[in-house]
């Protein structure tokens, strides 16, 4: 902190590389790629060490495409998801050289269709289908039911993938389904294997060809005393049900949540009748799932307090909501001016941060090994408004 400043997000490389090695060593000689998704954290040094060590991308826009290519990662590796593409993006998507577009409706099948004749090249494509199971997870990140806006219904795929088959310049590779995010119980992961397994042989009774199946991400973390999927157990359920069909995982979470804390430093504390208060530096626009989702986060003390005041504590940031809160009724001895990890913060955290309130986004660091990097500087207040004008009149 006294180098960097705070609030901070910190994540730790290693931790990084092992979450990412455990997929896909559980995979063995099993056909296979781990396509990291990349709005968990696009940070570039994350991309980077992951790129290193031979991961995929799972990417849903050409910002992110463009900093997979920047960090080193490979278009060849990347598959493009996301249920609104854009003409530039489809393009750009083509002339770098993805490995796929995950389709998911059938005007997205025509724009890619209609682009890559106009680029006179073929376009390699798989459709995501919603094979309607529940994913028992909070509904906002719940995206496999048949109310979601995700994917192509399953009961319709067979018609588009004939579709497909009949376009010039759509080349079918594979079948992607992705059902939600934060799920602990590997049941719905294998109720959907099913459902599409079912689906690739029916396609193939047809004549076409399915080369790989994406499963998608969604595998939970631990982010309090929750059970959550073994990967190995995962990973082996998936291999004994799919011969020889490649298999593409799309994780983000569960590569980079717990690799990461928010540091923050509490400012005031404030006690009434009722409450106690400790009033951060750190707040929703920096750290969203408290608020957006009510997500639990562990809070730890960095360093531990002898003099503090022991409560039952809500941490609140400095925004004018109530819903700003990073943690609520938590146990803590706390002194102003202490610093306190929010754990499991490194999936979602930064990436879903904003200017709210015009507070600059703040600076993020990796460890590796017993060196540290600042790997993004925190915003200047210059930043928050130099790309803004004043009207002249
Ligand atoms: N693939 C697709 C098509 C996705 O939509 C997502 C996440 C993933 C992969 C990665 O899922 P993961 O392995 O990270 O669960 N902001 C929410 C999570 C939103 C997830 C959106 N899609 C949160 O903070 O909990």
């Amino acid at each position: 902190m006294a180098s960097y400043g705070s609030p901070l997000y910190v994540y730790s490389r290693t931790a990084i590389e092992n979450n990412w090695h455990e997929f896909d060593l559980a995979f063995g000689q099993h056909p296979h790629l781990v396509c990291y998704a990349v709005k968990a954290n696009s940070n570039i040094a994350v991309l980077n060490v992951l790129a290193k060590i031979g991961a995929g991308f799972d990417i849903v826009s050409i910002g992110e495409l463009e900093r997979v290519l920047t960090a080193g990662g490979q278009a060849s590796k990347c598959v493009f998801s996301g249920v609104a593409k854009t003409k530039e993006e489809i393009s750009r998507g083509l002339e770098a050289g993805i490995r796929c577009f995950n389709v998911e409706s059938s005007a997205e099948l025509d724009r890619i269709e209609q682009v890559a004749a106009e680029m006179d090249t073929q376009a390699p494509i798989s459709i995501r289908v919603n094979p309607n199971v529940d994913a028992k997870t909070h509904p906002y990140i719940s995206t496999g039911l048949k109310e979601n806006k995700f994917g192509v219904d399953i009961d319709d795929a067979i018609a588009l993938y004939e579709k497909a088959n009949n376009f010039k310049h759509i080349n079918i590779q594979g079948l992607d389904c992705h059902i939600g995010s934060q799920i602990t119980d590997v049941s719905p992961f294998i109720d959907a294997l099913d459902k599409v397994l079912d689906l690739i042989t029916k396609l193939n009774d047809r004549g076409i060809e399915i080369a790989h199946l994406d499963l998608g991400g969604g595998v939970g973390i631990r982010y309090d005393d929750e059970v959550t999927i073994n990967i190995s157990d995962y990973i082996g359920k998936i291999i004994e049900k799919v011969g020889n069909l490649e298999i593409i995982l799309e994780p983000g979470r569960a590569i980079v949540g717990n690799t990461g804390t928010f540091i923050t430093k509490v400012e005031f504390l404030k006690q009434n009748s009722d409450k106690s208060f400790a009033i951060i530096d750190g707040a929703m626009n920096d750290l969203l799932r408290p608020a957006f989702y009510n997500a639990y986060h562990q809070v730890l003390p960095v360093n531990k307090n002898a003099i503090g005041i022991d409560a039952r504590w809500d941490l609140v940031g400095p925004i004018c909501e109530t819903g700003d809160f990073l943690a609520k009724d938590r146990q803590l001895s706390l002194t102003e001016g202490d610093y306190l990890a929010i754990m499991s913060a490194g999936a979602y955290g930064f990436t879903m941060s904003s200017n709210y309130n015009s507070r600059p986004r703040v600076a993020e660091v990796m460890v590796s090994n017993d060196t540290h990097n600042l790997i993004r500087k925190r915003e200047t207040i210059q930043d928050l408004f130099n790309t803004e004008y004043l009207i002249n009149d």
